[in-house]
This record gives structure tokens, sequence and C-alpha cells, in this order.
């Protein structure tokens, strides 16, 4: 028997972890999952193992703690390629605790780098965001578009982490790694075994659609709709997270059959659609039957008018695309709420 590759996944138990860990079982890979559940439970390795057959290896370690992070890379001689997803990501939390985003985000990926760089682990996968793009001067935005001063100290985050990588890549280390900068992740899996998990009053637009349509937020409020597009709203490009899980099985296939010409490549992992607020509004109600109140309020501070992805070099380089309709995904978050409320 070939025993498959191992991958060593941090903040695995997350949401689009735990539907990365899902999908690379799947594939055949073994994983193993690093997350100290500081925004996750433990139930998500039921879900994974209900899903898959398989339970994950778990580690419940912060990745800023270095002495239990080599411990477990001690234990699992084998890993093969590290995805790290684990960070804090709330934009607004993190311009009340800048602090404890430097801390956390770059602190955890320092010490993953410094334990793979140790052991001659070369494959990386790293969470990157759309956010580095700020307003595109041109959409869709490709990777080549210049990176603008980041709007967060998460966002911010993202940038250095990206350079971080560069860096070390450009050291002389064997280091061979993919930024994915995703687009809006939404959607659960749709089994609904696993799925986000938002902790009190969620600040994104799906979750607080769907606890809306459950009655547990009174209504939606939709921020703006004096913004310079169609219908005035702004608009994002929503990817459904089973389609963005994927991606990274494609990332990690693509550096372990060595095909990357460079040592670090970026990716843009969107659909290539924009939505506005109030069209995602519209496909919702359409597509679960459920009517959902809202109103029109004033902008939130921060918003970008809108922005989506040109996915062509995913799409040529990786193989991959998304294959998810906007309605099966807006249905697989509804089902999701619909199963965590029951
Ligand atoms: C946000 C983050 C981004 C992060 C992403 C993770 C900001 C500025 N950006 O993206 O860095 O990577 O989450 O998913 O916070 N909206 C409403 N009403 C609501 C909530 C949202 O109208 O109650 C609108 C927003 O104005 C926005 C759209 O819905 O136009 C999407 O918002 P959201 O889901 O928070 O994502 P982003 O702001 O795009």
């Amino acid at each position: 028997m070939t025993t498959m590759p191992l991958i060593l996944v941090t903040g695995g138990a997350g949401y689009i972890g735990s539907h990365t860990v899902t999908v690379l079982q799947q594939a055949g890979f073994e994983t193993i999952i690093v997350d100290d559940l500081s925004n996750s439970t433990v139930d998500v390795l039921d879900g994974i193992a209900r899903i898959t057959g398989v339970r994950p290896h778990f580690e419940q370690v912060d990745c800023c703690n270095e002495p239990a992070l080599a411990d477990v890379f001690d234990r699992y001689p084998a890993i093969a390629a590290v995805i790290h997803f684990a960070a804090s990501k709330s934009v607004g939390e993190s311009v009340g605790q800048p602090l404890k985003y430097y801390y956390n985000n770059l602190q955890s990926l320092i010490h993953v780098l410094d334990e793979m760089m140790h052991r001659g682990i070369a494959h990386f996968v790293f969470s990157s965001s759309c956010t580095i793009y700020g307003q595109p001067d041109k959409l869709p935005v490709a990777e080549d578009e210049p990176v603008k001063p980041a709007m967060s100290p998460y966002g911010n985050t993202k940038q250095i982490g990206e350079e971080i990588i560069r860096d070390v890549a450009a050291s002389g280390s064997a280091l061979q790694s993919i930024l994915l900068r995703y687009f809006n992740p939404i959607g659960a899996h749709p089994s609904a075994e696993i799925g986000e998990l938002p902790v009190g009053v969620p600040q994104n637009l799906v979750p607080f659609i769907t606890q809306t349509a459950a009655g547990v937020r009174k209504e939606l409020n939709v921020f703006g709709n004096d913004y310079n597009t169609p219908d005035g709203s702004c608009i994002r490009d929503y990817i459904n997270v089973v389609d963005l899980a994927r991606a990274h099985v494609k990332a990690v296939n693509y550096l372990l059959e060595g095909k990357n010409t460079q040592p670090v490549e970026a990716f843009n992992i969107g659909t290539g659609r924009g939505l506005s607020v109030l069209e995602l509004i519209r496909l919702f109600q359409q597509a679960t039957g459920v009517v959902l109140p809202y109103k029109i309020v004033g902008r939130r501070a921060g918003d970008i008018e809108q922005v989506w992805a040109n996915p062509q070099k995913a799409n040529n380089v990786l193989g991959w695309q998304a294959t998810e309709t906007i309605e099966d995904t807006l249905r697989s978050a509804w089902n999701w709420e619909l199963k965590i409320r029951n």
C-alpha cells in the first residue's frame, strides 16, 4: 500500500480550514490539524469524520507557542506540506486590538516557517486575501495589480505575511510557497456537517443574512446604497467555501509535483463574478424561499466599493475553477444555519 502525503493544516478546525481538511482527506491525503480552538470547537473533527470516514489527527496547539509547535513537527516527521490558516480574522477587532493581530498572525507564521525550514519541509500554502488590493484601479483584479496600503491591522498582517514568505524564499532557503488570495468565502459543506460558526454578532454579510432569516437578528442592515455601482450597493466576489477548499488541494498538488516555476506564486481565488449586496439578498430569497427583512443604512467605515477577481491564472495554471452556483451556495449556508439552530 502506498501511503499518501501527510499535510499539516494550522487552523484546520476553523471555517475554511475544516472544509480544506475534508477535501484533502477525500483526495486521499492524511491530515494533521493544529488548532488552539480559540475560534472553533473540537466537534468540527466529528463533522469531518462523518463526511470523510476518517478523523484527522488533531493537536490542540497555539502556533505562537513555539516549543509546543516544534513538538508537533517532531512527532510527525513525514509532513510533506503545510497549509497555514491559523490567524485572527476580524477586521473590526484588529482596529481596536492591533497588537493582538500583529502578534498572533505574524508570530504564528514566523514559527511555522521556522520549524519547516529547520526540518527541510519546503511546501507551504498561505491564506492571503483580496484585501491586499484595497480598491483596485482595474476590475476584475489580477494578481499583478499593486498592493495598496492596508485598510486595517488585519489586512496589514496579510500583506506583511506575504512579504515574510517572499523574503524567506529569497534568502536561499528551500521554501516553495503558494499565496492564495481569497475573495469572499461563503456557504457551508453541502452535507451541513461543517460550516461557519461566527462568535457573537456576525460582521460578515452571509452569516448575518442567515441569522436574520432564522429570526436571530431582527433585520439586515445594508451598508450604503449610494456607491458608484449599478444599484448603489457594494460589489464582492462570493466564493463557495468548498470550491475554495479545492483550490488548496490543487495548490498542494502543484507544489508536491514541482510544477511551480518560481519559489512564490500568488493566485486569486474567486469566481470572476461580482454581485452587489442587494443582488445577494434577492438571490438568497429566491434560492431559499425565505423572506429577508432588511433596511438601507449608512456606509460602513473602511468598506471597499467594489472588487471581484480575475481568476484566470488559477484556472490556467492550477487547473482550478469555481464550480458551485451561487444559489446552491446560499442554500448550503441556509441549511447549515438551520442545522445549528436545531
Ligand atoms: C471582510 C473584510 C476582509 C476579510 C473578509 C473575510 C472588511 C473591510 N473587509 O470583507 O478583509 O477578508 O471580510 O470574509 O471588513 N454588508 C452589509 N451588511 C452587513 C454586513 C456586510 O451590507 O451586515 C456588506 C458590506 O458593506 C460589504 C459586503 O456586505 O459590502 C460584504 O461584507 P463582509 O461580508 O463583511 O465582507 P468584506 O467587507 O468584503
